[in-house]
């Protein structure tokens, strides 16, 4: 797998990264399709970029009234609990930039988990055309260092959903369920952007750009981009240089 990866110094030359790469394809994609459709990364590293979003700089670039937040993964807890992937975008960005309520589409977390997954199907396939992918312009993504991603967790069954576009998976591995999109809706994606910072994540990038098949590496867009914004920390065991 063909890697696109650009290091930067440290976490919040990444933040700055993912911002610009932000304002970017949403003002492409307005002006191309008329709306920008992004899926927000949970977890803790994109918060920064997100703040930074938030901020006059960014904020009075992008185009808020076309833009659509969705999550590609979120935490089977209420939307105001403290793991909720909604409730840090909503406090980061979304409650601070203006963006109409109706284009923000969270995971109904207050279904069982199964029920959260359909509805949330259902969400997408209004958004997009039904029946195919939902094709998103830009798709934000962490890593774990055990490579997961959205929760598409190692040895778990969503990790190995072909047919469905998003399901409930059962996490074993921390006695949680979530709910996701899976591989086929991340590949038809335009454009994706890892975010790694931290030296936890060193070995596992370096396992992921050794071409060991863990969740993160086969996320590898059919018709679109990927591009892994990695902080040096985190770069330490791959063999590049500074962006
Ligand atoms: C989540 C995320 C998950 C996250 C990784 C990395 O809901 O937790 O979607 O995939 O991106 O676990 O998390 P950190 O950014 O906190 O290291």
């Amino acid at each position: 797998m063909r890697l696109g990866l650009s290091v930067y110094a440290d976490a919040q030359a990444v933040a700055r990264a993912v911002a610009d790469a932000w304002v970017r394809l949403a003002r492409e994609a307005v002006e191309k399709r008329g709306r920008f459709g992004v899926a927000l990364a949970g977890g803790g590293t994109p918060r920064p970029a997100y703040e930074l979003l938030a901020t006059l700089d960014f904020a009075s670039r992008a185009p808020w009234k076309r833009t659509h937040v969705f999550w590609g993964d979120e935490r089977c807890v209420p939307p105001d609990h403290a793991d909720s992937n909604y409730r840090m975008a909503r406090e980061a960005l979304l409650d601070r930039v203006p963006i109409p309520p109706e284009n923000v589409h969270r995971v109904l977390t207050e279904l069982p988990p199964d029920e959260a997954a359909r509805a949330y199907a259902q969400t997408l396939q209004r958004f997009f055309s039904p029946g195919s992918p939902p094709r998103f312009d830009l798709v934000l993504l962490g890593m774990g260092e055990d490579g997961h991603t959205a929760s598409l967790f190692p040895e778990t069954a969503a990790l190995e959903e072909h047919a469905r576009y998003v399901c409930a998976n059962r996490v074993s591995q921390r006695d949680v369920w979530r709910v996701t999109l899976t591989l086929p809706a991340l590949n038809a994606a335009r454009h994706v952007r890892f975010l790694v910072t931290g030296r936890a994540k060193a070995a596992t990038l370096a396992r992921v750009h050794g071409g060991e098949p863990l969740p993160a590496a086969r996320v590898d867009p059919d018709n679109g981009e990927v591009t892994w914004l990695v902080a040096a920390e985190a770069a330490a065991l791959l063999p590049v240089r500074l962006a």
